[in-house]
């Protein structure tokens, strides 16, 4: 089965989580946009919810599946967030931001009783850093903080699009580093975060309850 099946039936999956009169966080990427698709049909079926979307881009495509949006201040802390993830090891711990959104998608998932990752198989590995890990910084700093990064050998990468430096939603710029080497990620992720103007990774290394994981046609489901 492909990869874009076993997206699609995790997310299907996790859309079973989602009950009457939640607010539910909504992650970015595409995984997560079969599971806004779901959630769409969902609501049109009669499903009460309210989302909170992690990205512009997943509030657009929330907003064209018919479900009603409200901000991270009105919702507070969220019943539920659903999100993807680019790589998860078997100790629950990710790497997220692969399309840049790991900002508000760290946010979201803080601010959340339960976080689902839904993904598929090809996301599973028994150690992280194959998918480089998006570190997001303010423009102003970035080249110094670059600098810093190569000294620190974790091979940094400005992220472009279309020959420009990439911009996050926030108008943040993206590093993406070579992990793999590392073995203590708590510790390397609190060093990545005390450098002045690096305002957050793509680790997300305690924050997932459950994982909902598409293999061939069956959804395979860890829980912490
Ligand atoms: C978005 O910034 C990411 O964190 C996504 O959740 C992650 O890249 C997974 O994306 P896909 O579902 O497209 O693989």
């Amino acid at each position: 089965m492909n990869a874009e099946n076993e997206k699609w039936i995790a997310a299907v999956a996790s859309a079973d989580y989602v009950k009457n009169g939640m607010l539910v966080g909504l992650g970015s990427g595409s995984t997560a946009a079969f599971m806004i698709a779901e959630l769409g049909k969902r609501v049109a079926g009669g499903l009460i919810m309210k989302g909170i979307p992690s990205s512009d881009a997943t509030a657009k495509l929330a907003k064209q599946a018919g479900i009603s949006l409200i901000s991270l201040d009105d919702a507070g802390t969220m019943d539920i967030n659903i999100d993807g993830a680019d790589e998860f090891d078997p100790k629950f711990q990710l790497i997220k931001g692969g399309g840049g959104a790991l900002l508000r998608e760290k946010i979201l998932a803080h601010n959340s009783r339960f976080n689902i990752i839904i993904a598929d198989s090809g996301k599973k590995v028994d150690r992280l850093g194959k998918f480089k890990l998006p570190v997001e910084t303010i423009p102003f700093a970035t080249e110094i903080i670059i600098s810093e990064l190569h000294n620190m050998d974790l091979k940094p990468q400005l992220r472009m699009k279309n020959n420009e430096v990439y911009k996050t939603d926030e108008n943040n710029c993206i590093i993406d580093v070579d992990i793999f080497q590392k073995d203590d990620l708590q510790e390397l992720n609190n060093l990545l975060i005390q450098i002045p103007g690096v305002v957050e990774t793509g680790f997300f290394l305690t924050s997932t309850d459950i994982i909902l994981m598409g293999q061939g046609n069956k959804v395979v489901t860890f829980k912490k």
